[in-house]
């Protein structure tokens, strides 16, 4: 694949060049914190008329970064649309427009069934996004309610670590796609917490994320089991899936062959990333997610 992607920044001034995907992320992230938390400039255009494409994975914790820095350093965004007439429409339609700049674009429809980016701030909020992404899929999928019950549960889980774990002053965000010729499934979560070595109480990053996608490890016993993460990995890697799970420095990610891979990373994400994938063509994937190591414990949606 021929991809290019480039930032510059000056003044105040962010100028995005080429394809937006999840691995381009942090040159985007860094020139951020480098215009509004080291130069502090409080108006900040975002110029992406030079931008070629975009994936879903990288909106969620793009635009929660966006909101977090609005929040915390009040800063203002102007946004410069793509040139590109299709893209230009593409970020309206996913929603990332909105959360760049609210007062001239609205809120994406949750109602309709393509994909947009979909804030959560309340347990509530958490599962209007798993009905949105399960009403989605089934609308455009010939499914049945078990061939999305595995998605159902990794949707719920990694949504509700957001609300109970990350502290984030944004909340989540959330974002589904349907892999083009499958019935796979991607979703993104992302917040602008406190991260993951944090709450565990590890000061590792690298092994925090390492330890989160174990079984049983909680930041608390008495109420938690510790099965979320470690099941959703689980189910990605028995799906033939991706699974990604950054936090600050620290990033555990599995590759479609199932390889596991741990490092620490030079540029941090100001929170919590969670990417993953469910092939929904398979009705017996908790069994078999379940039975690549010890059963998992899915009596909470099932
Ligand atoms: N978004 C997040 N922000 C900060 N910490 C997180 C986040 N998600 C998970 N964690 C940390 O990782 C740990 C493991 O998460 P996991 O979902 O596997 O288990 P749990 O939420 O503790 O229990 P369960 O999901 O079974 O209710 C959490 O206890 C928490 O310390
Ligand atoms: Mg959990």
């Amino acid at each position: 694949m021929n991809e290019f992607f480039k930032v510059n920044n000056q003044a105040g001034e962010i100028q995005v060049f080429g394809d937006l995907r999840l691995s381009s992320l942090d040159k985007l992230t860094a020139a951020l914190h480098r215009e509004v938390v080291i130069a502090r400039y409080p108006d900040i255009v975002l110029d992406l008329e030079n931008l070629a494409s975009i994936t879903h994975s990288v909106i969620p914790p793009l635009v929660s970064y966006l909101r977090y820095l609005t929040q915390q350093h009040k800063v203002d965004y102007s946004f410069v649309q793509p040139r590109n007439g299709p893209l230009r429409e593409r970020l309206k339609n996913l929603g990332m427009s909105h959360y760049i700049d609210y007062r001239r674009f609205d809120k994406p429809n949750l109602k309709s069934s393509s994909p947009c980016v979909m804030q959560f701030l309340t347990n509530g909020e958490c599962d209007t996004v798993t009905d949105k992404v399960i009403n989605s899929v089934l609308r455009s999928a010939q499914l049945s309610r078990q061939h999305i019950a595995a998605l159902e549960w990794a949707v719920s889980e990694i949504t509700d670590n957001v609300i109970n774990h990350s502290q984030s002053p944004v909340g989540g965000f959330a974002i589904f796609n349907k892999i083009k010729n499958t019935n796979i499934i991607e979703i993104t979560v992302a917040d602008c917490g406190v991260g993951v070595a944090r709450t565990l109480g590890i000061r590792d990053e690298a092994e925090a994320v390492a330890q989160a996608v174990q079984e049983g490890v909680t930041r608390n016993k008495q109420t938690n089991q510790g099965n979320g993460l470690y099941g959703s990995y689980k189910l990605a890697s028995a799906s033939n899936g991706i699974f990604m799970l950054k936090s600050r420095h620290g990033a555990f990610f599995v590759s479609k062959g199932g390889d596991t891979r741990i490092r620490l990373e030079t540029v941090p994400f100001h929170g919590t990333i969670v990417v993953c994938q469910i092939d929904c063509d398979q009705p017996d994937l908790i069994e078999r997610g379940g039975h690549l190591q010890k059963p998992l414990a899915f009596e909470r949606v099932i």
